[in-house]
């Protein structure tokens, strides 16, 4: 589905974690928390599953492969939860291919820290972790069952988001990088340029941030988007759709990526061809 073009490897760096006395990791490159401490199962079904109607869509869903594209892999909790209910809903002849990005990977030291949180999942977690690359840039593949896919692009969320085909075509996304406020190398109009590209109409999103120029940069480019209760002490979480307005002079229209190449009328147009009702639009002959 998608097409890589860089071959460029790297060595990336795991990330810098403090234990809390809860028992939970923190990022102290970052200044934040991986999840919720009280709990993380809880909230992350709350925003992320719920938040792009997994569950109902994952039942009603008819087409081959249903993707999903998750900005800040972690743990890999977020992923391993709608595996489990894409596979208890059996699909037959479809399946979950997961896309998620992570520039600063787990050791597999780190990883099984980790999946001591949640003994629920230890089977889960023992296939994950047997699989887990090391933390080298690009993409690994892991078969994870008959029926899901998980991509891991190791590296910096936009730039390997910029490497991959349009056609990869997202159904739902998962925005989980931290806040914007303490990430601020993730979260620019250039991370929210590519979510568009690789959206199509429909395709929803769920974060925790409603942070209001995210808010706004997310609007600009196509996504509808709607405060809902958040989890826990969490007032908002959004919840958003993208439903690009089409119409030639909306934002969507004037972004680069969505201009018609720029070409000169065709010279020495046949008589016949200058039809009444025919004008020249950039590329394309338009009947009015
Ligand atoms: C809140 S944690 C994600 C928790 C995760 N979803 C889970 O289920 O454990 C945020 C993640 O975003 C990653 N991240 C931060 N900046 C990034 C970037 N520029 N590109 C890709 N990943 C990034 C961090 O390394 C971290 O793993």
């Amino acid at each position: 589905m998608g097409r890589i073009l860089s071959t460029q490897l790297m060595k990336l760096k795991n990330p810098n974690l403090s234990w809390q006395e809860s028992g939970h990791p923190y990022s102290v490159d970052f200044d934040d928390i991986y999840f919720s401490a009280s709990d993380p199962v809880g909230e992350s079904t709350h925003v992320f599953i719920e938040g792009n109607k997994l569950r109902q869509r994952f039942k009603s869903f008819e087409e081959k492969v249903f993707t999903v594209g998750e900005i800040g892999f972690g743990s890999g909790l977020n992923f391993l939860l709608p595996r489990k209910v894409w596979l208890e809903l059996s699909h037959r002849g479809s399946r979950l291919h997961y896309l998620a990005f992570e520039n600063h990977p787990l050791s597999h030291k780190q990883l099984l820290q980790f999946s001591k949180l949640w003994p629920e999942l230890s089977n889960e977690y023992e296939s994950l972790a047997e699989q887990f690359p090391a933390e080298c840039s690009g993409c690994h593949r892991l078969f994870l069952g008959d029926s899901v896919i998980l991509d891991l692009h190791f590296g910096d969320a936009t730039y390997r988001m910029a490497n991959l085909d349009h056609r990869a075509g997202i159904n739902a996304w998962y925005l989980d990088g931290f806040k914007p406020a303490n990430n601020q190398n993730l979260w620019h109009k250039s991370l929210i340029n590519e979510l568009a590209r690789l959206s199509n109409k429909g395709t929803t999103l769920a974060t925790y941030s409603v942070a209001g120029e995210f808010r706004r940069s997310l609007k600009s480019t196509g996504f509808r988007c709607q405060k809902l209760n958040g989890f826990g002490p969490k007032r908002h979480m959004l919840s958003a759709i993208y439903e690009p307005d089409l119409t030639l002079n909306s934002n969507y229209a004037q972004e680069p990526w969505n201009k018609l190449p720029i070409s000169k009328p065709p010279q020495n147009i046949a008589k016949d061809c200058k039809t009444p009702g025919r004008i020249w639009v950039e590329a394309v002959w338009l009947t009015l």
